[in-house]
């Protein structure tokens, strides 16, 4: 899509603008409803009756002077309401697009939120233009938005308008990985396996000028990465374990050092002990934190953020042989510490284990941050609209909860007190992978990963098993919401250099 930006709008008869319009006094903004009415020929008074402009209310207005698709803001419009309200929109009602398009602010184009929100609302728009068509023989009509010839303007105040610049461009980096993790976690388990995500992340890395180092089983055996080797056992795909990373410039002579980490695991049908078959098609979704990780890195290196970045993957599928591993198996670990393996459908902590010593102990990162699908109990806790937020330092947690309020992509902190680690003790290795009881799941994961990270002082994990798969606009069913590299982008453009 290409983007032009105006000062003064010029409507054309051919395209379908966008007109956010906010709130005052519970109504739609009179001035705004007043040169609406203007410039399309209709009654000021009856459209104020038909729009009250409420958070993500949508009505087109169709005139021999163009379409405008009036878009309530509330009074107080957020980041997140906005971006869903667009992504809605796009996605539920494709034919009101056309293929020039624009998003006019009309006399708010002052507004202190109007760049944040345009960007909202262009993040939004292509999302919701996405679609998983990707294995039907009859492909679906390309959406207006994402035709090669289609076109944006936007128009908003002199004022804004090089902030208005940035952010769309923002939008569409973030919103172009978004797209390729979404059809990363989507793709179904025969076309994704870890080799494929290694081969993604090259991809990426020589595309846009950062480290990629993919390991094979034989590297990896060597350098003791029993964890990965041991969900890897049952299955017929090789393991990747992945290395990313990105060093931008320093600001001031300083650099700081982010580690991040992803469960990879292309498909978990729990192993030996094994998933019921309900629900077990979503597994693929597996590799919701590797895709964020990936996707980040991607953004960052793309934003040339001043930070200095390393990703970290281990990828395989959880699957069932007769060489699977079994519960009451004792593997040891990248770290030497060894583990009960007491359910095999606990395994993403197992790579994990593996992928956050190695950070720790190679790369020194000075906060080290994981995203993993790892616990129906944290989707049982929060359900889908947040993700379950782990850390041993405030000031890591805080910053990561405000990046969740200013993208949406929230988080919701539980604890890691002490006691909930008494339930992973084993009686015949240093630890064991599942407490066995009904209760706490999602905090005995996080504690079990604490284990590995060596006292690490500022680590926080995110258990993402509610928030990176789920109900979407696009879909029918459940399916990749593109969780993680907002909220991380976000946190990292936060810190303090
Ligand atoms: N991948 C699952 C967690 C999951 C559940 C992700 C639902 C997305 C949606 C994970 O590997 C798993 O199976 N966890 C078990 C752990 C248990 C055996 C200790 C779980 O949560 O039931
Ligand atoms: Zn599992
Ligand atoms: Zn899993």
């Amino acid at each position: 899509m290409k983007f032009h930006f105006q000062t003064t709008f010029q409507p054309t008869a051919d395209s379908s603008i966008i007109v956010p319009v906010l709130q005052e006094n519970g109504k739609a903004k009179a001035a705004t409803i007043v040169q609406l009415a203007s410039i399309s020929g209709q009654n000021a008074d009856q459209l104020h009756e038909l729009f009250q402009a409420k958070p993500g209310e949508f009505f087109p207005l169709l005139s021999p002077q163009g379409t405008y698709l009036l878009l309530g803001l509330g009074a107080e419009p957020s980041f997140w309401k906005v971006f869903k309200a667009c992504q809605k929109i796009a996605a539920k009602q494709a034919a009101l697009f056309a293929a020039q398009t624009g998003i006019c602010w009309l006399c708010d184009n002052k507004h202190t939120e109007a760049v944040r929100l345009t960007e909202a609302m262009i993040n939004g728009f292509l999302l919701g233009a996405y679609h998983q068509g990707r294995f039907k023989t009859k492909q679906p009509n390309t959406h207006a938005l994402l035709k090669p010839e289609s076109s944006c303007t936007i128009c908003i105040s002199e004022l804004q308008l090089e902030a208005a610049k940035q952010a769309v461009n923002k939008a569409e980096v973030i919103c172009q990985a978004q797209v390729e993790i979404m059809t990363l976690v989507n793709a179904p388990a025969n076309h994704k396996h870890p080799h494929d995500i290694a081969k993604w992340a090259a991809e990426s890395a020589k595309k846009y000028g950062f480290r990629a180092e993919v390991w094979d089983k034989e590297r990896i055996t060597k350098e003791g990465m029993h964890g990965l080797l041991a969900v890897n056992q049952g299955s017929a795909e090789p393991p990747a374990f992945i290395i990313l990373e990105y060093q931008g410039q320093a600001t001031n002579g300083h650099l700081p050092k982010i580690g991040l980490v992803g469960k990879g695991v292309t498909f978990d049908t729990g192993g030996l002990s094994i998933k019921p078959s309900g629900n077990m098609h979503y597994m693929k979704s597996d590799m919701g934190g590797a895709a964020a990780v990936l996707g980040t890195m991607e953004v960052a290196a793309r934003m040339k953020l001043p930070i200095h970045l390393v990703g970290v993957v281990p990828s395989t599928d959880n699957s069932v042989d007769a060489n699977a591993v079994k519960p009451s198996d004792v593997i040891s670990s990248y770290s030497g510490k060894t583990i009960e393996i007491i359910d095999t459908d606990a395994e993403g902590r197992l790579i994990l284990a593996d992928g956050l010593s190695y950070m720790v102990r190679q790369h020194q990162p000075q906060v080290l941050i994981d995203l993993a699908t790892l616990t129906g109990s944290s989707v049982r806790a929060l359900g889908y609209e947040a993700a379950a937020l782990f850390s041993n330092d405030d000031q890591l947690a805080h910053h990561l909860e405000m990046a969740g309020q200013k993208t949406g992509e929230r988080v919701w902190r539980l604890p890691l007190w002490e006691e909930y680690g008494d339930q992973m003790k084993s009686d015949v290795a240093d630890i064991k992978n599942f407490s066995g009881l009904p209760i706490a799941g999602a905090i005995s994961a996080a504690k079990f990963l604490e284990f590995f990270t060596d006292e690490h002082p500022s680590w926080a994990h995110l258990d993402i098993a509610g928030v990176a798969f789920g109900d979407v606009p696009y879909s029918g069913g459940k399916a990749a919401t593109g969780y993680g590299i907002r909220l991380l982008i976000e946190f990292m453009e936060g810190l303090k250099v």
